[in-house]
């Protein structure tokens, strides 16, 4: 290999040991996003949804249906220790445009330290409107961690109309689940569906959904 014999120098030496620190610290970080989670899950499962936080393979999924160029607030259900909203701002959507309802007041201390642009607004996704009274622009995206099934169906469709109402025609509802089906019912429906592949590299495997409504 070349270099291979070229000897350490101290800088070397430092760079190795900063390496292996930023590892470790980021191992320590993931790990207690893990055990925030996990406390989460046993407070209230119906609600959180999820053991883990989801990876990074199906956040960026999400985030890629998200077009950073469309003007607008890009709003976050259920945005817990904040795994997608990390991708979004890897996709290139500014922080200061994101809006994050999160009902678990822990999550929401949590995500106003790590994202300190972003606005938190602790509070039921499911009541949409009063969430969202201090935002009248017309959002670019709406991205969803909720546990849908959790909810009977009326509630999850009556969800998607008041998302649609906040949002530029034709824009995004993301949607992940573990579920085969779509959280959203098909049958008799009135907005476009289109289904990501399996993302294999999370625990569990998930697919993306993606809901909008036709622009004519
Ligand atoms: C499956 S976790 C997903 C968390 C994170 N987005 C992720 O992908 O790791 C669902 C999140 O939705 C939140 N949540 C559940 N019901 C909610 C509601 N009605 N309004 C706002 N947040 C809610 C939970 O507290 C939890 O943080």
């Amino acid at each position: 290999m070349p270099g291979q014999n070229r000897p350490f120098t101290p800088l070397h030496e430092m760079r190795r040991s900063g390496q292996r620190l930023v590892r470790k610290l980021a191992d320590e970080a993931q790990l207690a996003d893990e055990a925030r989670f996990l406390k989460s899950w046993f407070d209230r499962p119906l609600m959180t949804g999820a053991v883990y936080p989801s990876g990074k393979a199906l956040a960026r999924m999400m985030a890629r249906y998200v077009d950073p160029e469309v003007p607008g607030p890009v709003i976050e259900l259920g945005p817990g220790t904040g795994p997608v909203t990390e991708a979004l701002l890897q996709r290139g959507v500014d922080e200061d445009r994101l809006v994050l309802i999160e009902f678990n007041p822990d999550f929401c201390r949590l995500l106003r330290k790590r994202f300190p642009k972003a606005r938190v607004i602790e509070g039921d996704a499911y009541a949409l409107d009063r969430a969202l009274a201090d935002i009248s622009e017309p959002a670019a995206a709406i991205v969803s961690s909720l546990p849908l099934f959790t909810r009977p169906e009326a509630q999850r469709m009556a969800l998607l109309d008041h998302a649609f109402a906040h949002m530029h025609r034709g824009c995004p509802f993301i949607q992940f689940t573990y579920a085969t089906v779509s959280p959203m019912p098909l049958k008799s429906r009135t907005f476009e569906a289109h289904v990501s592949p399996r993302v294999w590299l999370n625990l569990p495997p998930a697919r993306v959904w993606v809901y909008n409504q036709p622009l004519d």
